[in-house]
């Protein structure tokens, strides 16, 4: 039910964060952010786009299936076909919402529609309708709608009332909006179209110029209920609006805002955690709320302050966003109850064999190094459990590595269902090298957009993360690998790359071998 008090958070993530470029998330770890946000509360998840392609209608499908208190919504376009497939896909969900799309600023209408503003409003009419009549929430954006005529935009969400939808979304699709001129706009859109029984309006801001944050809240000023982003902001070109932004920003300024919000902020760190890693998008020391820096006083004055009084330079406490020292570290002696709760404590959800696997891998770390923190728990998690699924193609079985003076040389087995695939090549350095051979067993050259390697913790003797962008006929897929040998963790991330690549082909139906 709608409060006026309250301010919802719908996080779209594992939609429009997934758009970010070279991101693309499997089914198991999409399930697993999308249980996480469950747990935090956030009060709706758009799990995909169902019409866009198998992997999304999969995704809406199986987060529908799981979640029980949060609301899942799947996009469309006014078209009948994305409306059905997403009703479809949305089917088991407890609380199903459907999420219509068309956009309304001239330059879209005219440029990528080719429509005119009638042809607009009738697509609203049918689409709207279509959805209400399958599904019993509905949800309209006017995309591009900051750079809408606004009578033209009031016009279009009267329409969508009048069909049915009680979501009405002001996206300001490309980041162009100024926070005090996106005030007024969503102020005269609000009392344009007027308070109809049970509607709520909502904002949905990018970050193109660093502003997603600022506009979000000048939206809430204005009379928006409900605040569309992402964990960590991440989405396509600067992202989306970072959820935990603006989450603290209302919570931490309730003497301005004046407004409730249901989110468990204390779980925002450890999701924003898991999605870094599971996506391979890092967070910024600096970025606000969830860097590592951001509880963090090197200058000598602020910590003189900090210790005389927190508030001196501490607008928000570590602890209210999750931010709290790991309590301890695991070892060889630690058994599978406490290895188990300190995975959930990580907010990872493994079924019974997932856990067995994990536990195992784990105290074979731990013969090699004494103990894991928290940081190697969750890097054995993203590689092992979740990097790993049935419809992979090739799978590292061996490689070994030569380095001489200025050369080195590198063979790689490779399995792909029952068959050995073996090559070698030389290089500058070893994983050079390893990567050369693995182009020749695939028999694809991909470009390395770009590859790092960092510690899972700042321990010397952490587990090395290695993450690696390809892309190969114009798609780009992350792959990630972990091992306390970090030549070996960069060859798992290359073949977890290729991998992804793979299905990231498979699902736009295109060839990645041949022309
Ligand atoms: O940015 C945008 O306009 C969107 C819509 C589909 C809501 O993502
Ligand atoms: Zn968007």
């Amino acid at each position: 039910m709608f409060d006026p008090n309250r301010v919802c958070f719908f996080d779209t993530t594992l939609r429009d964060g997934e758009q970010a470029a070279g991101v693309n998330l499997n089914a198991d770890e999409k399930l697993q952010i999308a249980r996480q946000l469950e747990k935090m509360r956030v009060d709706v998840i758009e799990a995909g786009f169902p019409a866009a392609s198998p992997g999304d209608y999969k995704c809406v499908q199986d987060v529908s299936r799981e979640l029980k208190n949060t609301t899942v919504c799947g996009l469309a376009r006014t078209r009948e076909g994305d409306i059905r497939a997403a009703a479809q896909a949305l089917a088991q969900a407890q609380r199903p919402r459907l999420h219509v799309f068309i956009a309304t600023s001239p330059i879209h209408m005219e440029h990528k529609l080719k429509m005119t503003p009638e042809e607009v409003l009738a697509e609203i009419r049918s689409g709207v309708g279509l959805a209400r009549s399958l599904v019993q929430e509905v949800e309209f954006s006017g995309e591009d709608a900051s750079r809408s005529d606004a009578d033209f935009l009031i016009k279009a969400f009267k329409v969508a009332v009048d069909s049915g939808a009680t979501i009405l979304n002001i996206p300001d699709t490309v980041g162009y909006a100024m926070p005090e001129e996106f005030f007024k706009f969503c102020r005269k859109v609000i009392l344009g179209v007027g308070a109809p029984e049970g509607v709520i309006f909502s904002v949905h801001a990018h970050n193109d110029l660093g502003l997603a944050a600022a506009n979000s809240l000048a939206a809430v000023k204005a009379g928006v209920r409900q605040v569309e982003g992402t964990i960590n902001g991440m989405g396509e070109r600067g992202g989306n609006s970072a959820i935990e932004e603006v989450v603290m920003a209302i919570k931490t300024r309730a003497d301005y805002y004046g407004l409730a919000v249901n989110l468990d902020t204390r779980r925002l760190y450890p999701v924003s955690r898991m999605v870094a890693r599971l996506s391979g998008v890092g967070v910024p020391p600096n970025k606000a709320v969830v860097g590592s820096n951001a509880f963090a006083h090197e200058a000598g004055i602020h910590q003189h302050g900090v210790m005389a009084n927190r508030e001196t330079y501490e607008i928000m406490r570590a602890e209210d966003v999750g931010c709290t020292p790991a309590v301890m570290v695991l070892g060889k002696h630690s058994g599978s109850h406490a290895f188990r709760a300190r995975v959930e404590s990580l907010g990872y959800n493994l079924d019974d064999p997932q856990l067995a696997k994990a536990f195992a891998i784990f105290k074979r770390l731990c013969d090699e190094k004494k103990e894991a923190t928290d940081g190697d728990i969750e890097a054995i998690i993203a590689d092992e459990i979740f990097s790993v699924t049935p419809e992979y193609h090739f799978e590292l079985k061996d490689y070994t590595v030569h380095v001489g003076s200025g050369l080195a040389a590198a063979a790689v087995v490779l399995l792909s269902g029952d068959k050995e695939l073996k090559d070698a090549a030389t290089g500058n350095g070893p994983v050079d090298a390893a990567y050369l051979a693995i182009k020749r067993i695939i028999k694809i050259e991909p470009k390395l957009e770009s590859f790092k390697v960092v510690a899972a913790s700042e321990r010397s003797d952490a587990l090395g993360e290695a993450q690696v962008i390809l892309s190969h006929k114009g798609l780009k897929a992350q792959g990630r690998g972990a091992s306390t040998d970090v030549i070996k963790a960069s060859v798992k991330a290359y073949v977890n790359a290729v991998n992804r690549l793979y299905s990231v082909a498979a699902a736009r139906e295109v060839h990645l071998n041949g022309d």
